[in-house]
């Protein structure tokens, strides 16, 4: 009898799709050993937004946690969503600091690195799974799924065929905005079944309702494993439940073979830990939404989208932005909207409806995008797209990260100037998270307080200025402020400013770079400083030129729209 396996993702992608990855350690702790003996294929413990939440809001080690998993899981493998040459983070990082975050994961107790490219680019994810390979890890080689007309069966079956020659131990199709019918799961592992001999994984999420009938149209087709999580986290953009997938297949050839009495335990002490976070619950993360089959955007860039437009007052627009956001993807090749290609595509069409003429205003993100920076985007940008965007200049088309420097050396260096560099963890950490690590490793951070469900109820009487937004299983926290908006719209709007000569924040976020020092002259349009938000890197441009008189922040400070980051006289 084939027994259908299952990878339970309630330690991580589950609170990362409903609880924004704000489940703490203390909460997971208690119950690992009782989920270690339910028989899963794998606990997806790691990776993905877990390591940058663990710093950014839970004042936690992510290596220590990594570690106490492994420490608690004597017989489950624990597996982690790694990001391919994006590793944990949200940009290419050198090939040398891929090889040491690789090493440093297996060595701290990962089992099974999930591998992916946001655009299917083999390229971004070769060298770390050649690293996990030779770490003798298992290394699962995902496909981002999505609806296109260059996104046939045959298109993944082609890529499948190349994770399986690299080598991976298995495959899995990673459904990250919860698209794939029941139908399509079906032939998509039918045909992958006849061409790739490694164990097939579906992943998806119940953004529309459709996972747990496509789960089992996929065990119809011969799928090895699924992905589900415990009850009390499932559902909504999370996974379907664990409970009801093993119920739902006993009987059936796929039977898993779990006995639903092992899960009343972990399932009652799920309901409470739920309990606990209820108010940081995201309606909007908890409900069906079928748009994201009409429009192709996953719900949680609907709401991203929808913050965005109220903040630039032009709620009327949204109709058209959902309109523009498949127009925009088509132009650009496609790219599956998951973390960033989502934003990237999200932001331009944003742009292009409010500034009235399309690509006339274009973020960083865009044109790096267009330059082929990010890999290859899986279908041909339009021409007269990408003259507009980037004029004569012509795409890389080596692999991206063979730009990059190594890195490693130097940030080991920076990282022992400031004098957190006790282990090299320490160091990969600072590498990945420069503005934030100092502070962090130094003992700096403060755990967020998690706010309780009576006073969540309080603020739905005023007007929320603080949002969860969820993309495609990415949780950001976004500040809506009534100033927000974009660098290249300010300039055209020039607020007034209140101190003269002073350049402002253009909206909520922390300062990565400072460009410029006191005395140094700069021109109209210079890059002043570069302000992180919602993780993209934007840069803030001196909108008149002069003499750097006087700098109010520096690299880590969180600042608000209209801070005024500097006097330029
Ligand atoms: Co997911």
């Amino acid at each position: 009898m084939v027994k259908v396996k299952l990878t339970d993702t309630t330690f991580r992608d589950a609170h990362q799709s409903l609880l924004a990855t704000r489940m703490r350690m203390r909460d997971m702790l208690p119950i690992i050993e009782r989920m270690d003996e339910v028989g899963f294929f794998s606990l997806e413990v790691w990776g993905g937004a877990t390591f940058d939440s663990c710093i950014r809001y839970l004042n936690e080690d992510p290596w220590e946690r990594l570690r106490t998993f492994k420490k608690h899981m004597k017989n489950t493998p624990t597996q982690m969503l790694l990001r391919g040459q994006n590793l944990v983070g949200y940009k290419h990082y050198s090939d040398d600091i891929v090889e040491k975050f690789v090493e440093k994961s297996v060595e701290n107790g990962v089992d099974i690195i999930r591998v992916f490219d946001a655009l299917n680019d083999l390229r971004n994810m070769e060298l770390s799974i050649k690293v996990a390979k030779r770490m003798d890890a298992h290394v699962q080689g995902a496909i981002c799924y999505t609806i296109s007309p260059v996104h046939t069966i045959e298109s993944f079956v082609a890529l499948a065929k190349e994770l399986e020659a690299m080598e991976c131990d298995s495959l899995c199709i990673k459904d990250m905005a919860g698209l794939i019918s029941p139908k399509a799961a079906y032939d998509l592992i039918k045909a992958l079944k006849k061409e790739v001999s490694i164990p097939i994984d579906l992943h998806s999420h119940c953004t529309s309702g459709m996972a747990p009938t496509s789960y089992f149209a996929a065990c119809e087709a011969g799928v090895d494993i699924i992905d589900t999580a415990f009850s009390p986290f499932a559902w909504g953009t999370s996974q379907p439940p664990t409970e009801s997938m093993v119920a739902s297949l006993e009987g059936t050839p796929y039977d898993t073979g779990i006995s639903l009495e092992k899960f009343t335990e972990i399932t009652a002490y799920f309901k409470e830990v739920r309990k606990k976070y209820e108010g940081i619950l995201d309606p909007i993360s908890e409900a069906v939404d079928t748009n994201v089959l009409l429009y192709q955007i996953p719900g949680g860039m609907l709401s991203n989208l929808i913050s965005q437009l109220k903040e630039q007052n032009a709620l009327d627009k949204y109709e058209e932005v959902l309109k523009e956001t498949p127009r925009v993807r088509a132009d650009l090749g496609y790219p599956p909207l998951v973390t960033p290609t989502s934003q990237i595509i999200g932001t331009q069409a944003v742009m292009n409806v409010l500034v009235g003429e399309r690509y006339k205003v274009v973020p960083k993100e865009v044109r790096d995008y267009v330059r082929g920076l990010y890999g290859r985007p899986p279908g041909e940008i339009d021409q007269k797209i990408m003259a507009k965007i980037i004029g004569s200049e012509k795409p890389i088309t080596c692999r991206p990260a063979d730009l990059l420097e190594p890195q490693y050396e130097l940030m080991k260096k920076e990282a022992e100037n400031l004098g957190i560099a006790k282990t090299e963890e320490d160091i990969l950490t600072y590498a990945l998270y420069p503005a934030l690590a100092p502070k962090f490793l130094k003992g700096e951070l403060q755990e967020e307080p998690l706010r309780s469900p009576k006073t969540a109820g309080e603020e739905e009487g005023g007007i929320p200025t603080e949002f969860v937004v969820e993309v495609d299983g990415e949780s950001y926290h976004v500040k809506v402020e009534p100033r927000g908006g974009f660098i290249d719209i300010k300039e055209q709007e020039p607020e007034p400013q209140k101190v003269d000569g002073g350049i402002v924040a253009p909206m909520q976020g922390m300062i990565l770079k400072v460009k410029v020092g006191v005395g140094q002259a700069v021109k109209k349009g210079d890059v002043v400083a570069v302000l992180e938000a919602m993780k993209m890197q934007n840069d803030v441009v001196a909108p008149h030129g002069g003499v750097v008189k006087e700098i109010f922040v520096s690299e880590g400070t969180t600042v608000s729209p209209g801070t005024v980051l500097m006097v330029v006289k």
